[in-house]
C-alpha cells in the first residue's frame, strides 16, 4: 500500500459487489465516482449512511456521479442487509456494495486504521473524477456518520471550478458568489464575468 493523495490516479481493482463482479475503472467509465467505506454491515450509523446515499441517487445521477460502498463483510451479508437499508432510508439499495473480504480495496485505499479499534474499515470517502483522478479524500471515525449533503456540495464545487477560472469560498453553496482565479487580472475578469468586486488585489468576488 502506498499513500494516496489528491491528484493521484484512483487504484483499479476487481471486486464482487451486490450488482455482480466489477472492474472498478470499467464500471466507473468516464463518470465521476464516490467510493466510500463503512466499518460493518448491520450497524446503526452505517445503515443510516447507506440509506441516505440510496435516497440521494437522483442528485448523484444529475451530477453524473456513480456511488459505490465497500466494507470487509461478505457478499451474503451485504445482500441480507439491503432490506434494512431500504427500511431505514426509505429507498431500495440502488448502488453496489463491494464485498472486500480479502481487503484488496481497503489496503489499496488505506481504509483500515488500526488505531481506530479493529481491522474493519473506517469511514473514508474518495471523490474521483472522469479521468480517474482522486479529487477529494475525507476520513471520518467510526462513531461519526458522514454528511452526504456536504459530499454533493463538494462535487458541485469541483465541477464548477473545473469549468470556470474560479475558486469557491468558505461555506460556499450552489448559487453563492465565487472567487476569481488569482491567475486572472481584474481587467480580464471583468471582461469574462462582467461584474467583479475587488476587495483585495488577490480577492475578487463575482457571480457565475
Ligand atoms: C455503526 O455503523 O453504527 C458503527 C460501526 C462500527 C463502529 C461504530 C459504529
Amino acid at each position: 500500500m502506498s499513500v494516496l493523495r489528491l491528484g493521484d490516479v484512483a487504484p483499479n481493482f476487481a471486486a464482487a459487489t451486490t450488482e455482480g463482479d466489477i472492474d472498478f475503472h470499467a464500471w466507473k467509465a468516464d463518470s465521476w465516482a464516490v467510493l466510500f467505506s463503512h466499518p460493518a454491515d448491520f450497524t446503526p450509523v452505517c445503515t443510516t449512511e447507506l440509506g441516505r446515499t440510496a435516497s440521494l441517487q437522483q442528485e448523484f445521477d444529475a451530477r453524473d456521479v456513480k456511488t459505490i460502498a465497500v466494507s470487509v463483510d461478505p457478499l451474503e451479508s451485504h445482500v441480507q442487509w439491503a432490506g434494512d437499508i431500504r427500511d431505514v432510508g426509505g429507498t431500495d439499495l440502488n448502488f453496489p456494495i463491494i464485498a472486500d473480504s480479502d481487503r484488496v480495496v481497503a489496503e489499496a485505499y488505506d481504509m483500515i486504521h488500526p488505531g481506530e479499534g479493529d481491522t474493519s474499515t473506517v469511514r473514508s470517502v474518495f471523490i474521483i473524477d472522469p479521468r480517474n483522478v482522486i479529487r477529494l479524500i475525507l476520513i471520518y471515525p467510526k462513531s461519526v456518520g458522514r454528511n452526504f449533503t456536504e459530499i454533493l456540495r463538494v462535487i458541485d464545487a469541483l465541477q464548477l471550478t473545473d469549468a470556470q477560472p474560479i475558486s469557491t469560498p468558505a461555506d460556499w453553496s450552489p448559487g453563492g458568489r465565487v472567487i476569481v482565479s488569482p491567475a486572472m487580472t481584474t481587467e480580464d475578469a471583468r471582461e469574462h464575468f462582467g461584474d467583479v468586486e475587488e476587495v483585495k488585489p488577490y480577492l475578487r468576488w463575482t457571480a457565475v
